[in-house]
């Protein structure tokens, strides 16, 4: 999606990844190469201007050897940050953003006493390398405690867990920012979202949500930016709990909650993060139409020709096989208002038989 956003300002992509069919391989020269095979990058380096990468468990160290090779942004030390939710935790924290109740955890007898004082129900996660509610376990109660450990605890060390209290959260919100190398931020509406299992089922842009509590959301980005002096764009994911902002993770890179702005922004993300990592101007982040993103999980609802029929359905296929969990496809529905939009959401959503995707969203949409 960078390369279809950024291939009409004339910029000419490379792709480096491990696998013969990473999906930018459909629409740029592909490099197949481990991101540790340094003869391999030290060839990649030396054919491009700058790098940047969409998948957040690149390996830090990577970044920082290409650093010395060739511009690299987001830099080193915003991905490093961003790998590990404790220190993400306490740059949230460091700039006045709340976080649920965590502690790091490194052995059993840390989780046991974890528990007492984050308290019960909790989330146990890895530290680093989690992805797509991929290493977490949730506890109940103490009879939890066994089981969760059994699941994780060999992922203690060397990198450690965290355990977190559980939030009842009103909903989840997520702010999409891009910030140039000339320190230039903006931010896209505030968009509201919807997990499956841990998965991003479904995002709507805007979110309904009070000037005060869009000003704060907003303003937590633009200060995490400047605090890492962050260039390109970034993802911050929060929970809106009581009435007030909750930080739960960042992701240093282009979206998934930010996928809705391909159509329904003056700008999208993709092409903006372009322009930044290059030292461009930004584009308009503002709102073009109100949008709903239905997520793709496992494999692509049929038939996709359906969904065609709807007049104000856009469809993206990534070209992936089909595998449980794994995000295969989006479509974006933009109207020109929230009542329009919620009718062709029901339309899409039973054209292709997947209404319990859309159900939890039901009662922040109009009525049919
Ligand atoms: N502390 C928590 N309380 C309640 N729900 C949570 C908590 N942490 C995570 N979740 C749920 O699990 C989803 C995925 O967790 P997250 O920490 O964002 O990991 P990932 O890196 O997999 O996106 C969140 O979007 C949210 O729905
Ligand atoms: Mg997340």
């Amino acid at each position: 999606m960078l390369v279809l956003a950024g291939a009409p300002l004339g910029v000419n992509f490379a792709v480096v990844d491990g696998s013969r069919d990473a999906c930018a391989g459909q629409v740029a020269p592909l490099h197949v190469a481990d991101w540790r095979d340094f003869d391999a990058l030290e060839r990649f380096a030396a054919g491009v201007d700058v790098v940047t990468f969409d998948f957040e468990n690149v390996p830090a160290e990577t970044a920082q050897w290409l650093s010395a090779r060739v511009p690299v942004f987001p830099g080193p030390a915003a991905l490093a940050l961003a790998q590990d939710r404790v220190s993400e935790k306490n740059a949230f924290r460091a700039i006045g953003l709340q976080t649920p109740a965590f502690e790091p955890i490194a052995s059993r007898a840390e989780l046991d006493a974890a528990a007492v004082r984050v308290g019960l129900p909790a989330i146990l996660k890895t530290r680093r390398l989690g992805y797509d509610g991929k290493g977490q376990f949730r506890l109940r109660g103490v009879a939890d405690l066994d089981s969760a450990w059994a699941a994780l605890g060999a992922q203690a060390q060397p990198h450690g867990l965290v355990l977190e209290a559980f939030v009842p959260f009103t909903r989840e919100l997520s702010v999409i920012a891009v910030r140039g190398r000339d320190g230039d931020f903006r931010a896209w509406p505030l968009t509201q979202n919807w997990h499956r299992d841990g998965i991003l089922a479904l995002s709507l842009a805007p979110a309904a949500a009070a000037p005060e509590l869009q000003r704060q959301a907003l303003e937590h980005a633009r200060q995490l930016a400047e605090r890492l002096d962050y260039v390109g764009v970034l993802a911050l994911e929060l929970f809106e709990h009581e009435g007030r902002l909750l930080g739960n993770e960042m992701a240093p890179r282009v979206h998934n909650s930010g996928h809705w702005s391909i159509e329904g922004a003056v700008v999208s993300q993709f092409e903006n993060h372009v322009r930044a990592v290059l030292g461009w101007p930004l584009g308009d982040t503002a709102l073009r139409a109100p949008s709903l993103m239905f997520n793709w999980i496992g494999a692509l609802p049929q038939p996709a020709v359906a969904a065609l029929a709807l007049s104000a359905v856009r469809w993206h296929d990534y070209g992936k096989a089909p595998r449980p969990g794994r995000k295969v496809g989006h479509a974006t529905v933009c109207a020109a208002d929230a009542g329009v939009l919620a009718r062709q959401a029901r339309a899409l959503a039973r054209a292709l038989a997947c209404e319990d995707q859309l159900e939890a969203a039901r009662p922040w949409l109009p009525a049919a």
